[in-house]
């Protein structure tokens, strides 16, 4: 999507994917085959680019310092460095005054142990590095059985966080742009629903009231600030049911929660991406109108014997105001994250409303 709108801006794109056939494929001009680590891809691919950019936050340093030597790396390898890490991203956070629910850094089975007894009972345990989409994730106190020991060990005995579990009102996020030259622009905050610690759907605006769509702007705009951020940032925000605003994680790319921004909002957060890596003035981030997003996981794909189907995309598009986003991704598999669909609305509610009767006709 990204690339798409580098396209629009005419643009040439290439892209490293360690899959050759990866969603961008169909768009850029090159893809060169790579993992995260392979720095040598990195090189080939900055060799003959003028700027890069990022759309997933595991790219190695050695990655990043390899493709610096012949352009800039937007957001840069300081950020990245901090951001790839749950432990020195909330050292950071906290450091810098950013409010975060009560959390331990864990090294050892005993800080887990010594963490449930301080912070718990009720914990989310993370892994410092590497997770997404609930992965690399523990819940422990939720009354099953799971107990800090086999905790440590599902999560391959390597460092983590423990963060209390928090009496969660709703889900925020706010995406901020901040262009080399300084410019800063915000979205405004969209509205986030998980379920099973996975992106359900997502609304923008947010409908959260005006002293509190204050505070989270500031909050996002302070972090990019002090990053000083060349590209996108969206911060994951708790809202807790005592009304506190708590920053949960920070994201430095386009971000699922803000899909919906390509309906809602003058600019798309995918152009603005594209605008901040190549210096170019921050488009607009008014909404024009209500819009959400829900996702397609690959669960949809099966039906209840656990056969292959395609989902029903012709009921969904019958819905007024619905649009189908696919990625290409070639094969689909329980909670892997296949595409979305879209709808506006009058109000972000019927654009909730609209979005989630569509998914059900699949
Ligand atoms: N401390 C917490 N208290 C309450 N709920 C939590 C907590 N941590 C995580 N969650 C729930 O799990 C979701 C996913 O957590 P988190 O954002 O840390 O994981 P992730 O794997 O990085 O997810 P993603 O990459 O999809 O954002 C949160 O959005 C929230 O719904
Ligand atoms: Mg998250």
């Amino acid at each position: 999507m990204m690339a798409m709108a580098a396209r629009s801006l005419g643009y040439r794109v290439q892209v490293m994917d360690p899959d050759p056939s990866c969603p961008a494929r169909f768009v850029v001009d090159a893809c060169f085959e790579g993992n995260w680590n392979d720095a040598r891809a990195a090189a080939d691919l900055a060799r003959g680019s003028d700027v890069i950019t990022l759309e997933i936050e595991q790219v190695s340093l050695a990655c990043l310092d390899a493709a610096q030597k012949f352009a800039p790396v937007r957001p840069g390898r300081e950020l990245m460095r901090i951001i790839q890490d749950r432990i020195l991203q909330k050292t950071w956070l906290a450091e810098h005054g950013f409010p975060l629910g009560p959390w331990r850094a864990i090294e050892s089975e005993e800080d887990l142990v010594k963490a449930a007894a301080e912070i718990g009972p009720r914990l989310f345990v993370k892994s410092a590095r590497g997770g997404y989409d609930g992965r690399s994730q523990v819940k422990l106190g939720f009354g099953d059985a799971t107990t800090p020991a086999e905790a440590w060990k599902l999560l391959g005995e390597k460092p983590c966080v423990a963060e209390q579990a928090v009496e969660l009102d709703r889900e925020i996020s706010v995406m901020v742009a901040r262009a080399p030259n300084g410019e800063t622009k915000s979205f405004s905050s969209a509205m986030n629903h998980h379920e099973k610690q996975i992106l359900a759907w997502s609304v923008i605006p947010s409908s959260i009231r005006a002293e509190m769509e204050n505070q989270a702007q500031g909050i996002a705009a302070r972090i990019a600030q002090e990053f000083e951020l060349e590209g996108l940032i969206a911060v994951e925000m708790f809202v807790t049911k005592s009304g506190n605003l708590l920053v949960n994680e920070l994201a430095p790319r386009p971000h699922n929660s803000y899909h919906a921004s390509e309906r809602a909002c003058v600019t798309s957060q995918f152009e603005q991406a594209i605008r901040a890596a190549c210096d170019l003035p921050l488009g607009d981030v008014s909404v024009v109108q209500p819009a959400a997003i829900s996702n397609l996981l690959g669960d949809l794909w099966f039906d209840k014997e656990g056969n292959c189907r395609e989902p029903r995309w012709d009921a969904a598009l019958a819905v007024p105001g619905v649009r189908l986003h696919l990625y290409e991704k070639h094969s689909a598999r329980p909670g892997r994250k296949m595409g979305h669909l879209s709808a506006v609305g009058a109000t972000p509610e019927e654009a909730v409303e609209r979005v989630l009767e569509a998914q059900g006709k699949l």
